[in-house]
């Protein structure tokens, strides 16, 4: 069983995910964290959203290369495909080092940071499959369903990946 056997694999993903997020943001109100392990978390933290965020506008200018066809989509999905590590590594980087920033749960902002991360993460995860519907599809044009998923899948990250940054970088001016 693979994670993009279909949609019941990537549900059960997102659950894991929403648990994990969950436990980590527990963990966060659990733990002590000294001034230099924060200093170092949130080295981190910055340099994870470089490997993450980067690799995510990395993907999205390919799908624009794609829909101004400057390349093929074969090779868009080809270089979409290779840079899935290095955005879960981002990712990843961000979470374990954002339970070691002290977040305060009890702020509205923060909460809707820690919602936006999980939102993000759960189109990762079904972007794999639009991928896969995309490469199934064959030399043809894609059909209007899949370039309306494709677009929406986008559109999230974005709004999703600007607004984690936007409240992080505000919660760190306060
Ligand atoms: C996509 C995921 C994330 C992105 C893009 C992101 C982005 C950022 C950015 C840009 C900053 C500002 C850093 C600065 O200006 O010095 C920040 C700070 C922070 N982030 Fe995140 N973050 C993410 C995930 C998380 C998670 C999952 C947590 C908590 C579990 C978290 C907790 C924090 C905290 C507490 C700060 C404030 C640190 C401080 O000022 O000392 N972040 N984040």
């Amino acid at each position: 069983m693979r994670l993009h056997d279909g949609w019941w694999t990537v549900a059960a993903a997102a659950v894991a995910a929403c648990a994990g997020l969950v436990a980590c943001a527990w963990i966060s109100t659990h733990i002590d964290v000294d001034p230099a392990l924060h200093t170092a978390a949130l080295f981190v933290h910055l340099a994870s959203l470089v490997l993450g965020f980067g690799a995510v506008l990395v993907a999205d200018y390919y799908g624009l290369l794609w829909m101004t066809r400057r390349c093929t989509l074969h090779e868009a999905l080809g270089a979409t495909s290779r840079l899935h590590l290095p955005i879960w590594a981002g990712l990843g980087g961000l979470i374990v080092s954002g339970v070691m920033l002290e977040p305060k749960l009890s702020s509205a902002l923060t909460c809707v940071k820690l919602a936006l991360v999980l939102l993000l993460t759960v189109n990762g995860l079904q972007a794999g499959l639009l991928n896969q519907r995309m490469a199934q599809h064959g030399p043809t044009a894609l059909t209007p369903r899949l370039l309306a998923w494709g677009a929406g899948t986008a559109l999230v990250s974005q709004i999703c990946w600007w607004g984690a940054v936007v409240i992080g970088f505000h919660n760190s001016q306060h």
